[in-house]
Order: C-alpha cells, then structure tokens, then sequence
C-alpha cells in the first residue's frame, strides 16, 4: 500500500467516527512511524509503506477511533518548545501552564541571583520543573508526585532534556523533611470537580483519574496545598498555583485565610483566570 492509499482509508475511518482534527493526526501519526516531518508525506505520497509500518498505522489509527489522545499514540507533547515524552500514566501537558511557567521565571528574577530552590508539586511528566531549570540559572530543582509511575516518566523527560532535578515520591509533602524550605513553591494539582468528570471529553477521560480529580468542590488539593505549603516556605518564599478557570476567587480566599500577603492571579491567553500566586511571611 502507498502512503496516500493509507491516508485515505485512515481520513475515512476517523471521520465516520467524528474524530476532532482527524486530518492533524493522521499526519502526526504518520510522520511520528516514519520518524520524518509531516511535510514529506505530502510531497511523497506515492511512497510505500512496507507491511510492518502499514500494521504499526493501522493499529494506531485504531487508537485515534477510540478517543485515545494523539500524544499518548506518539508519546511526545511539546510544552515551553521541549519536547516530553507522554503515555497513559501522566497528564498531557498544557499550554495553559506555560503561563505558570513564565510567572515562576520572572519570581525567580526578584531573588536578584541569589542562589535559590524551587519545588513542584505534583509534577507529573515535569513539565514545569524540567521548562524552570531550562530557563533559571544558579538554582536547585526538585520534583515530586504520588505516582511512581509518572516519576519515572519525570526522571525520563529530566534526562532527555539534559537536566538536573531531584525527584521524590511522595503524597503531596508526606515525604519531605521538615528541615528542607523553599523559595518558590509551585504546582498544577488536580483540579476537577469530581461530578464534573464524567461530562468531560472522552480524549481527557482517558488521561490518568489521579490527575484530574480534586474532589467533590474541586479545590482538596489547594486546601492543603496552601496551608502545608508555609511550613516548607522560607520567609518572603512564593506559593504560585495554576487553578481552573473559575477558581480564582475561593483559591485567593485560601492564600488571605492561611496569611500568605501580595496576593494575586493572572490570567491565560484566553482571558481565564489561570494561576494564583502568594507571599508567605513569617509571623
Ligand atoms: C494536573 S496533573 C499535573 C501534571 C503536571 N504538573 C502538568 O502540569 O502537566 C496532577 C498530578 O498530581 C499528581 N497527584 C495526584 N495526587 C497527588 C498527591 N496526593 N500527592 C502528590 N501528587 C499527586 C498526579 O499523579 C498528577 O501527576
């Protein structure tokens, strides 16, 4: 069979079963088994594709019928441009979080190169961490999550894009020593409310339940997110927290309730309210 016979029953099979952006993906699944950017299947169509790649296709376009995310398929998300490797057991990475991202990065600035240390909390594929230690000079990284096995993809995407992080297991701080402070703390917890996950898409439904569910209100994990945070915070260290679109209001509640000072949010490129960040200072 050739590439274009392929694309053809593949454009076919996808579109019958109303699959979004089905064009999209059949060009990244294909130019992800040919190892070659998308551009040269167009301009090589009548190209064969032997039977094993012709099977590998078939099985993956399978996949894509059965709402099973692109980036899952191809293991790969491009998030800050670097590029993570992703399968079932992480969250996709978002390109909401790089508002986070750039915050973190420009907190970091008012440390005026002081040597200082950063955690994230609940790190999944290490997204943030691994974006941070890409872009902030003179600083130590650390990571954690409950999942061993989205540490190990963390400690993956770390190698692969050639930094250093310290990884922990742990359920939110139930592993760090009281003794270990921080200047910034930062984190995407799961944020969903849990009535509301059987409404969402059957791609997100097929991202890991531990990642999305934040409890009956949604907002558990900023409940303790922010009260432990203090005691792993230095003094003047920053809390900086992604929220879900309509959480600004209850999660900059619980900065002002727990004592954190300069409290503000910011909004994504979508104009939704998107992180919160806070000072904590000591009594
Ligand atoms: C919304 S995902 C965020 C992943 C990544 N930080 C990102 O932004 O793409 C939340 C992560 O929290 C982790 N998690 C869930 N419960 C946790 C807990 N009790 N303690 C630590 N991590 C937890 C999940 O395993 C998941 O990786």
């Amino acid at each position: 069979m050739n590439i274009k016979e392929a694309l053809e029953i593949a454009t076919q099979t996808l579109k019958e079963n109303n699959i979004e952006n089905y064009k999209l993906k059949i060009k990244l699944l294909l130019s992800s088994i040919l190892n070659k950017p998308k551009e040269y299947i167009m301009i090589h169509e009548e190209g064969k594709l032997d039977e094993t790649l012709e099977k590998e296709f078939f099985s993956k376009v399978d996949r894509l019928k059965n709402n099973e995310p692109i980036q899952y398929i191809i293991n790969s998300q491009e998030f800050m441009g670097l590029n993570f490797f992703v399968d079932k057991n992480v969250l996709i990475p978002q390109p909401d979080t790089e508002i986070l991202v750039q915050e973190v990065i420009e907190i970091s600035k008012k440390f005026d190169m002081k040597k200082i240390n950063i955690l994230d909390l609940c790190t999944g594929s290490g997204a943030i961490i691994i974006s941070l230690a890409k872009e902030i000079d003179n600083c130590s990284f650390y990571a954690s999550d409950i999942s061993k096995e989205a540490l190990n993809i963390a400690k993956k995407n770390a190698k692969n894009n050639n930094v250093n992080i310290s990884f922990l297991e742990s359920n939110l701080f139930e592993n760090f020593s009281n003794e270990e402070k921080f200047d910034i703390i930062t984190s995407n917890p799961p944020y969903i409310k849990r009535d509301c996950i059987e409404t969402l898409s059957e791609e997100v439904k097929m991202e890991p339940i531990i990642a999305l569910d934040g409890g009956i209100d949604g907002l558990n994990f900023y409940r303790k997110i922010i009260k432990e945070s203090k005691n792993y915070l230095k003094d003047e260290g920053f809390l900086c927290l992604e929220i879900g679109y309509d959480q600004r209001k209850e999660v900059q509640n619980l900065f002002e309730e727990n004592g954190y000072i300069n409290v503000y949010s910011k909004k994504d490129l979508g104009q939704n309210d998107r992180i919160v960040v806070g000072k904590y200072k000591k009594e």
